[in-house]
């Protein structure tokens, strides 16, 4: 049997009038990771949050933070968000003039990096970069927003970049991320997934977040 589910909480979904409440319940229901959705209102349409909203969190949990920047040319900000305590940093290739050169900034601002790739963008865009990076994040929805539904179409992205990893020996992660639900988790999963990261469909789960997470490590 494989390892259960790593499960990444992505708290754009949260209540942000009880932040530390609900960075409580990520922990007490298992998830594995905070994931932290920054938006620029340039790459993606919206505006979300950034380094002082990671600063109020951090010593709240121990969890792993993985920072996903759907920001353009993120390496500008890869000193802020490795001072404020990011542990992944996690950037689009689609946002990168110099994708290797961000890589680098992220190594040395000694954070762990990871690289994103949009629903429309081929994986050949980033299969050199499995010996370099730490996580390989396969967007299934559009970013920008939370709520949306899955788009299978993708997931077989997954098992080429996981096949591009076993030919250069790297065991790198492999992220999914837009409309990860219970109900899909397992279709997540055999396309060869590790990690799957979830908004609305774990804090809205009917029936809490501790059963969702339970249910998905259960697969
Ligand atoms: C979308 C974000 C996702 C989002 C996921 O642009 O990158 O992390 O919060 O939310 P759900 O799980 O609700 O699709
Ligand atoms: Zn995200």
């Amino acid at each position: 049997m494989s390892a259960p589910a790593r499960i990444s909480a992505s708290i754009l979904a949260a209540d942000f009038a009880r932040l530390g409440d609900q960075i409580q319940l990520v922990e007490e229901s298992g998830c594995d990771e905070i994931h932290f959705d920054v938006m620029d209102g340039h790459f993606v349409p919206a505006i979300s949050f950034g380094v002082v909203v990671l600063e109020s969190i951090r010593d709240l949990t121990s969890l792993p933070i993985d920072v996903h920047m759907m920001v353009t040319e993120p390496g500008r900000f890869a000193v802020q968000f490795a001072d404020a305590g990011a542990d992944i940093f996690t950037v689009h290739a689609e946002a990168c003039s110099d994708l290797s050169a961000t890589v680098a900034d992220i190594v040395e601002g000694g954070m762990r990096p990871g690289i994103s790739i949009n629903p429309s963008t081929e994986t050949s865009a980033v299969n050199r970069y499995t010996a370099s990076v730490d996580r390989f994040l396969v967007m299934s929805v559009e970013p920008g927003f939370g709520g949306q539904s899955l788009m299978p179409e993708v997931l077989p992205k997954i098992e080429e970049l996981r096949s591009a990893a076993r030919h250069s020996g790297s065991e790198i992660e492999i992220a999914v991320d837009g409309g990860v639900k219970v109900e899909n988790s397992a279709a997540v999963l055999s396309a060869g997934a590790d990690t799957l990261i979830s908004g609305t469909g774990i804090f809205n789960y009917p029936d809490g977040m501790a059963a969702a997470v339970r249910q998905i490590k259960s697969l």
